[in-house]
């Protein structure tokens, strides 16, 4: 039997190889668009997170007064519809071409958990904005969690929510992104279902 060393070794090789990171060939059935959606999501999380770090750098003054800080909320507002319109193509695919065959359950739910971390972040980014509508929403959403024991969480708390929106959650994103990542490179991307017959797990690498 390996012992941990040996196993450790054998991890350690697949996830710094570089036929791992930039594989020379590509499978012919990953190069139409429907396979570059998640690329697209994940370019639109890069373009979200160099705007929100300019944002946050300069605090709520410069994006209300500055023209260029205007735009660059804009962009940081635009790359948040990328983000999720991307990401839901994305999700269609992977459902459609069962993407979770072939041992691939824990890219799966990686990429569940990206899309359920990634609904508190915008939701708090929202929370932040402080117009009435995020206000509103601060209200209603606070008794919603009070009514459900997670009265701590204090969505009206908009230095809680900066915290939240700025530092925790999309930390927490980035490395449910990255290991998502991780595991598509390393175990590929899954081919298509057999033609005319069932597929059964034993089917895919
Ligand atoms: C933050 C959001 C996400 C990002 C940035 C992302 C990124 C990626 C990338 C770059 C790939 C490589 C193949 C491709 O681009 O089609 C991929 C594959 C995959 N994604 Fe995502 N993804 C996200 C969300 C999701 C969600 C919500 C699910 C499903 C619940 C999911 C499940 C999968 C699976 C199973 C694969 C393996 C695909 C295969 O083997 O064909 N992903 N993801």
């Amino acid at each position: 039997m390996a012992n941990w060393t040996q196993v450790s070794r054998k991890m350690m090789a697949k996830l710094l190889s570089p036929d791992t990171w930039l594989p020379t060939e590509m499978p012919e059935y990953a190069q139409g668009f429907m396979y570059m959606l998640g690329s697209l999501t994940a370019s639109s999380f890069v373009v979200l997170v160099i705007s929100g770090v300019l944002l946050a750098m300069n605090g709520p003054a410069s994006w209300s007064y500055n023209g260029a800080m205007r735009f660059v909320a804009a962009t940081h507002f635009w790359a948040v519809q990328a983000f999720f319109f991307f990401m839901m193509l994305h999700l269609w695919r992977v459902f459609f071409t069962g993407a979770w065959r072939g041992g691939r359950g824990l890219t799966w739910i990686l990429g569940a958990v990206a899309l359920l971390v990634a609904i508190p972040t915008a939701f708090t980014g929202f929370l932040i904005n402080g117009d009435l509508y995020s206000q509103w929403n601060a209200v209603q959403a606070k008794d919603g969690l009070n009514a459900l024991g997670l009265g701590w969480i204090n969505l009206t708390n908009s230095g809680q929510m900066m915290g939240m929106h700025i530092v925790v959650l999309p930390l927490t994103l980035t490395a449910v992104i990255g290991l998502h990542i991780t595991l598509v490179r390393m175990k590929s991307v899954v081919p298509p279902y057999p033609e005319g017959e069932r597929a059964s797990d034993e089917d895919v690498e």
